[in-house]
C-alpha cells in the first residue's frame, strides 16, 4: 500500500490550484439518471470516489466518456464528464458498490422518480458515526413512495409515480436534501422542503437540475419548493471549486507560516472558517485570482470552534483546524455536532506530540511550539489530510499510511505541496 512522507519544517510559497468539489461532483453525477439526455459536467476532480461512482452509475446503464488529455492542457485543470442515461437497465444498487461509497446510495432519489421503483443497499455505519439514512425515506415516503427493507435493501416503488409532498428535516442533512430535491423534480407537483441543508454543493445540485428544466425555488435557503415536470433534459454544468480543498490548504499554509495563492477558490463559500482563521492570526486575502493566504512571523492564537451546518463552520474542518491549532499558543477547544464518532484522528495527532483532551464531543487542545515526525494512519479522509497537515510542521520525518483515504478526495496533493515548497512525496508499495 502506498504511503506519503514528508520531511517537516518548509514554509509553503507560491500557487495551489482548487479542483472542482468532490461532494458537488458526486450528486451532480446521479442526477444524470434523472434524464434521456446528455449531462455534461465540466470541473469534475479525478478522485477515486469520483471514478468509482463512475463504475456504479455504468451498473445502472449510465454510458459515461472523459475528453482525453490535449496537447497545452492545464494538468491541474478538471475533467469533463459526458453522462448520458438514456436507457436505465438496472435499478438495484448492490451492496458491494454502495459500501464502499455512501453518497452512491442517493441513486435511490432519482431511480425511484425515474423508474418508479429503485433497490439500494443500506450503506451502513463507516469510520465517523451511524450515519442512518431515516431521513432519506422518510422525505422519499413524504413522495407518496412505498419503501421496505429487504435483506439489507432498501426497496422503493412508486407504480404511479412520485407525487408531490411537504417534509421537514428533523436535523439538516446533505445528503438526505440532494436525495429528496432530485426525487422531487419528477414527482407530480408542488414538494415543499422545510429544514433543508444550505451547503453550497446543494444549490449547485440545484443549479445544474434547473437547467435540466427542474423548477426549484429556494435552494441555499431553509425552505426550498420544487415543481415537478414530467422530463428532465441535458445540460452542461460546471462544478464549483472545492471548498474543503480550500479550506485544508489554507489551514496548510497557515500551519508552516508562507504565502500561499489558492487559485479559483471561492472566499464566499468558507466565510466562516476564514473567519476563524482570521481569529487564528491568518491573513487572507481575497482577489480575483482567488484567495491569498499568509502567516509571517507571528504564532498561531488559539480558537474555540464548534462545527455546524452551513454557513457554520464545517465538520470536513474539524481535523485539519484541530491539527493547526496543536501549534497554537494556548488552549483552544473544539466542539463537533454534526457526526458522533468524528475524533479519530485525536490518537493519531498525538503520535507528534500534540496534548489534547477529549470530552465527549469536545476537544481541547494544548497548543506547543513543537511537533516531531512520527508514522501514522488514519480511518477517513479529513482525518487523513490532518496528518498531513501536522507533518508538513513536525519535526523530522512523517509516514502517512493508508493514503487510499487521501486518494478519495484530494486530488494531486502531494504535487500541490510540493510544488510551493514542502518535502513531500508517495512511496509506493
Ligand atoms: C455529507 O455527508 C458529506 N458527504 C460529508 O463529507 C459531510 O461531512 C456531511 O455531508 C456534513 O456536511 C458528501 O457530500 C459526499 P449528512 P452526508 O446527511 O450527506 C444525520 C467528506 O469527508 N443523519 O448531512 O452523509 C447524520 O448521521 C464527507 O467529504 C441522520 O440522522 O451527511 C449526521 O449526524 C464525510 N439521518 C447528520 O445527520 C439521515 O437520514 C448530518 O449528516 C441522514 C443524516
Amino acid at each position: 500500500m502506498d504511503k506519503i512522507r514528508i520531511v517537516g519544517g518548509h514554509v509553503l510559497k507560491g500557487t495551489i490550484p482548487i479542483s472542482g468539489a468532490k461532494n458537488a461532483a458526486l450528486p451532480l453525477m446521479i442526477a444524470s439518471l434523472l434524464t434521456e439526455e446528455r449531462l455534461i459536467l465540466e470541473n469534475v476532480p479525478r478522485l477515486a470516489d469520483v471514478a468509482l461512482l463512475q463504475r456504479i452509475l455504468g451498473n445502472h446503464g449510465v454510458n459515461i466518456t472523459t475528453n482525453g488529455k490535449r496537447v497545452g492542457d492545464d494538468p491541474y485543470a478538471g475533467q469533463t464528464l459526458e453522462l448520458d442515461a438514456r436507457v436505465i437497465v438496472d435499478t438495484t444498487a448492490p451492496y458491494d458498490l454502495v459500501s464502499r461509497m455512501r453518497a452512491s446510495f442517493w441513486v435511490v432519489g432519482p431511480l425511484l422518480a425515474r423508474m418508479g421503483q429503485a433497490r439500494v443497499s443500506l450503506p451502513g455505519g463507516c469510520a465517523i458515526g451511524t450515519r442512518p439514512v431515516d431521513f432519506h425515506l422518510d422525505a422519499l415516503r413524504a413522495m407518496g413512495a412505498d419503501i421496505e427493507i429487504d435483506a439489507g435493501y432498501v426497496v422503493a416503488s412508486a407504480r404511479k409515480g412520485l407525487k408531490g409532498g411537504r417534509y421537514e428535516f428533523p436535523k439538516v442533512s446533505v445528503g438526505a436534501t440532494h436525495t429528496a430535491l432530485m426525487a422531487a423534480t419528477l414527482a407530480e407537483g408542488e414538494t415543499i422542503l422545510e429544514n433543508a441543508a444550505r451547503e453550497p454543493e446543494v444549490t449547485d445540485l440545484a443549479d445544474c437540475l434547473i437547467k435540466m428544466g427542474a423548477r426549484i425555488e429556494g435552494a441555499g435557503t431553509h425552505t426550498i419548493r420544487i415543481q415537478g415536470v414530467s422530463r428532465l433534459r441535458g445540460a452542461r454544468h460546471a462544478v464549483l471549486p472545492d471548498r474543503i480543498e480550500t479550506g485544508t490548504y489554507a489551514m496548510a499554509a497557515a500551519m508552516v507560516g508562507g504565502d500561499v495563492m489558492l487559485a479559483g477558490a471561492r472566499a464566499d463559500l468558507l466565510e466562516s472558517a476564514f473567519d476563524i482563521l482570521r481569529q487564528a492570526g491568518v491573513r487572507i486575502d481575497v482577489s480575483d485570482e482567488g484567495i491569498r493566504v499568509s502567516r509571517n512571523g507571528d504564532g498561531i492564537l488559539p480558537v474555540d470552534v464548534s462545527t455546524a451546518p452551513y454557513p457554520g463552520f464545517p465538520t470536513d474542518l474539524q481535523a485539519q483546524l484541530m491539527a493547526l491549532m496543536t501549534r497554537a499558543s494556548g488552549a483552544s477547544r473544539i466542539t463537533e455536532t454534526i457526526f458522533e464518532n468524528r475524533f479519530m484522528h485525536v490518537q493519531e495527532l498525538a503520535r507528534f506530540g500534540a496534548r489534547i483532551h477529549l470530552d465527549g464531543d469536545t476537544a481541547t487542545i494544548e497548543g506547543a511550539e513543537r511537533l516531531t515526525g512520527a508514522p501514522v494512519m488514519a480511518t477517513d479522509l479529513r482525518a487523513s489530510v490532518s496528518l498531513v497537515i501536522a507533518g508538513l510542521a513536525a519535526e523530522g520525518e512523517t509516514l502517512v499510511q493508508r493514503v487510499y483515504h487521501l486518494d478519495r478526495g484530494f486530488e494531486k496533493l502531494e504535487e500541490k505541496l510540493s510544488r510551493c515548497g514542502a518535502v513531500i512525496e508517495r512511496i509506493s508499495g
